[in-house]
């Protein structure tokens, strides 16, 4: 049996779901893979949830709320380098903090941290694979560690697994995806005949859209996964800047089901493709119509779905996966999973 120290950056949603998946999976993670989890912190702005062994979530929260006043295990201004180095290196930093597009933070601060005490990282968050990819990527190969990116990559939907391991050998030539549930979901019930708002409300009323929709429905969660997977699988340093991001609040009624009607349908799609000038490419982000015989066509409600293009596997397609916590969760815990078990 392996054990495997974490530290959880951030306890939200997708925190939280960590903690509870873990906690389902305990026995089937110890049998199948020989691997028992402990996370040793969680970390939040303030401070961290540490006691000095493997943490419970009752040492960490109080009717689902973080629990930090007359908690015995909440040490504020603890830091999570010091944890890290305290433990030694081979540990895994669980990162799901907030997704700051512009400066990356916490997410970057506490990743380099990892790496620089001899930790893995695995992501949700994606601000600091949008800013600073390539520099981590390079100081995870410096320190010997693992950077896993599927919680911020569309989770549940494998799209690097596919992207680095399956098609390994082949040239990808160009990548096509629907990478954001929410909106996906707004475009599929404009096609049932909701309009923009209607379909909007629907899905914050069903915990599917944020409160503060913006950053799924002006398009920018979705370039920041093209931008992402596109860096990976290209070994390229494309910025956001270089995205062109267009958003759904636009799109019509009219026009979603007049596609319908004539058998296509419109997708938020991003798209990644090659331009004429050798070695460069176009990152692209909009609302687009897609014929009945795209792959990606029946790919509806908050599901996702990603295609690939490449010159000796030909088209690859895959579609699916849970878009919520749990599913980002499960993403989480697959990185880790692949980081530690046993070679075969
Ligand atoms: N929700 C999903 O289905 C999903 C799916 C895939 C990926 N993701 C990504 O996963 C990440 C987490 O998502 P979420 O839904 O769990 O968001 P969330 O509920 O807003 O959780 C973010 C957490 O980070 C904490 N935090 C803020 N600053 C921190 C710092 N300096 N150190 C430690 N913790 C800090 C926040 O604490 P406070 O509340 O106290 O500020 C909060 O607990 C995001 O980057 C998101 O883009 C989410």
């Amino acid at each position: 049996m392996k054990t495997v120290p974490l530290v959880v950056t951030g306890f939200g949603n997708v925190g939280r779901a960590f903690f509870s998946l873990m906690r389902e999976k305990k026995e089937d993670l110890k049998r199948r893979y020989g691997l028992a989890l402990d996370v040793l912190a969680v970390a939040q702005a303030e401070g961290c949830f540490y006691s000095g062994g493997p943490l419970e979530v009752r040492q960490i929260s109080q009717g689902g709320e973080p629990w930090t006043s007359g908690n015995p295990s909440w040490r504020a201004e603890m830091k999570v380098a010091d944890i890290i180095e305290e433990t030694g290196p081979g540990g895994c930093l669980v990162e799901c903090t907030l997704s700051n597009l512009e400066t990356g933070e916490p997410g970057l601060s506490y990743i380099t941290g990892a790496f620089h005490g001899g930790w893995h990282a695995v992501a949700a968050s994606k601000g600091a694979l949008v800013v600073g990819f390539p520099a981590l990527k390079a100081l995870a190969a410096e320190k010997g560690v693992f950077l896993k990116l599927s919680g911020a990559t569309a989770a549940a939907l494998p799209t690097l697994d596919v992207g680095l391991f399956s098609l390994a050998g082949a040239r990808i030539e160009g990548i096509q995806g629907i990478l954001n549930g929410t909106t996906n979901y707004i475009l599929t019930r404009m096609g049932e005949g909701l309009d923009y708002a209607e379909a909007l409300q629907e899905a914050q009323a069903r915990g599917i859209a944020e409160p503060d929709p913006a950053h799924d429905v002006d398009g920018w969660d979705t370039a920041s996964k093209i931008l992402i997977i596109t860096n990976a699988c290209l070994d390229a340093d494309y910025g956001l800047k270089d995205v062109q991001v267009r958003g759904i609040a636009g799109v019509s009624v009219d026009f979603v089901q007049s596609a319908r009607r004539e058998g296509r349908s419109v997708k938020l799609l991003a798209t990644a493709s090659p331009k004429r000038q050798a070695g460069k490419w176009s990152l692209d982000v909009r609302p687009s119509l897609i014929e009945a015989t795209h792959p990606l066509a029946n790919v509806n409600g908050t599901e996702k779905g990603i295609t690939f293009l490449t010159d000796s596997m030909g088209s690859v397609t895959v579609t699916g996966g849970r878009s919520n916590p749990r599913g980002a969760a499960a993403a989480l815990l697959k990185d880790i999973i692949n980081i530690y078990r046993p070679a075969f």
